[in-house]
């Protein structure tokens, strides 16, 4: 049944003689849901699955794949975007599933922190908080599914960002597994601590190769009472960015989202649901979806309508949601349009940034050199523009042969990446490096930072063993599986 090389087989008969008898899945069955990630684009079987329950057992169970050379690659919701996840060192890995180890071990709401186990599942510690009179500010489409410390290795994004910052911002303190088996114990709370080197920041969008990520310690904030949600038409991306400058200021910095989606993503969305009619009176070229939310005693809904009333040169029709139940709605369009881009099969998925000042450049340049280079293809065109952060996604058209798609798509992004280079900008803004973006991320990158990443490597990987090939290339140049 499998298929890995005899060496491999020996050490995984010694790593199941070893480990507590239920550590280990090894048949076939039951690694299935195990080898592929959301995307759906990535596919590769594990050696074995280890459970574990505790940092403790992990770090047994690390220091024998340290001592026995066995490939290590941790799993947290299987909802990466970029291949880092799913098993790939050819010789075969071990994969760390965080599913037992997913408890919110406590919530302060006096320090503003919770402390949660890596397997925890976003929305669990949402909800946690929550309960706490707090709010966990990481949010996207995927929180139902993902876990904390996939998040944390990734470094993860998302709709508010622009208030909170990205989940490092959000990191006080971690455990972490190292892949000889020792603990590093870096579990604290305290808002200051100035203390050396912070080792933290190496292992947060790390992707798992520098450290297994154990317990994570995250800050909250205030659970704001009033949340308000609106959905604004717009005539160009420009309008949109210079709304962004003005609600940055005469909303007080109140705002948690600031959603842009260009007319082609409403029709997928709308096209996908019968109860999900057209928002606005008619079509815009562009929308904005604006959140703002506060605790305290504001007049958040007279700010956000004195707002847009202001901004009538920009704003060419729009909608205040008058409901909780009405402000889902017009989420819901935002998460359609993801899911529903993807419903006639593969798509090119991209992830880039630039300073928020050129973004209506970037934007419309990028339009203008996929229209006239490949015509054919269909550009979804969305974002968290309040952070530079555009999706450009392109879908092929109707018709198109499968075996064509690899293609344009190749090409697509050669012309999108073309011009993030032109701007300053980064070709991976929130989804990482992984496997997918490996071949773009090192032609780029300076012979320095290369230089500095790979001695980082060595100095907590020496021996290579830890979810290998991503990020940097395998050090022994072996080939993906
Ligand atoms: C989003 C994720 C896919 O913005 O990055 O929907
Ligand atoms: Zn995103």
């Amino acid at each position: 049944m499998n298929a890995f090389p005899p060496l491999q087989e020996r050490a995984l008969a010694a790593l199941s003689a070893a480990m507590p008898a239920d550590l280990l899945l090894t048949e076939g069955e039951a690694l299935e849901r195990y080898s592929r990630d959301w995307s759906g684009e990535h596919y590769g079987r594990p050696l074995a699955v280890a459970r574990p329950r505790s940092a403790d057992e992990l770090s047994r169970l690390m220091a024998f794949c340290h001592e026995q050379k066995i490939h290590v690659v941790p799993q947290g919701g299987l909802t990466g975007l970029v291949g880092a996840a799913v098993p790939s060192y050819p010789g075969g890995e071990v994969v760390v599933s965080f599913e037992r180890m997913n408890k919110v071990r406590s919530v302060n709401p006096i320090d503003f922190a919770m402390v949660v186990e890596a397997g925890c599942i976003l929305e669990d510690a949402k909800r946690h908080a929550e309960a706490a009179d707090c709010i966990l500010p990481i949010t996207f489409g995927a929180q139902g599914t993902c876990r904390i410390g996939g998040n944390v290795s990734t470094n993860a994004g998302g709709f508010n960002v622009l208030r909170y910052g990205m989940t490092r911002d959000l990191v006080l303190g971690l455990e972490v597994v190292l892949a000889d088996g020792r603990i590093w114990n870096g579990l604290r709370t305290l808002r200051k601590d100035n203390r050396g080197y912070d080792l933290k920041q190496l292992f947060i969008g790390s992707e798992g190769t520098l450290g297994i990520i154990t317990a994570v310690a995250l800050k909250v904030f205030p659970k704001p009472e009033q949340v308000e949600t609106a959905l604004v038409g717009l005539a160009s991306v420009d309008d949109a960015m210079q709304l962004y400058a003005r609600a940055r200021r005469q909303c007080s910095d109140l705002l948690t989202a600031f959603e842009l989606i260009l007319r082609g993503g409403i029709e997928i969305a709308i096209d996908a649901r019968d109860d999900l009619p057209d928002p606005l009176s008619k079509a815009y070229p562009v929308y904005v979806l604006i959140e703002a939310s506060a605790a305290g005693r504001v007049d958040l809904r007279a700010l956000l309508e004195g707002f847009l009333g202001d901004a009538a040169d920009l704003v060419l029709d729009g909608v205040i949601a008058s409901s909780k139940a009405q402000g889902d709605r017009l989420w819901l369009l935002r998460e359609m349009m993801v899911e529903a881009q993807g419903r006639g099969g593969r798509y090119l998925r991209t992830d880039v940034s630039v300073s928020i000042s050129s973004l209506a450049a970037f934007v419309s340049d990028t339009l203008n050199a996929l229209s006239q280079k490949h015509p054919e293809a269909i550009a979804v065109t969305y974002g968290h523009v309040g952070d530079g952060n555009i999706h450009l996604n392109i879908v092929p058209p109707a018709g198109m042969p499968v075996d064509q798609f690899d293609s344009l798509f190749h090409a697509a992004e050669e012309v999108i990446f073309d011009i993030v280079d032109k701007h300053g900008g980064s070709i991976s803004a929130e989804h990482g490096i992984g496997r997918v973006k490996q071949e773009a991320f090192l032609k780029r990158a300076d012979p320095l930072t290369l230089e500095l990443s790979r001695r980082i490597k060595d100095a907590f990987d020496p021996r290579h063993l830890l979810s290998e090939g991503r990020i940097l290339a395998s050090a022994d140049g072996m080939a993906e599986g």
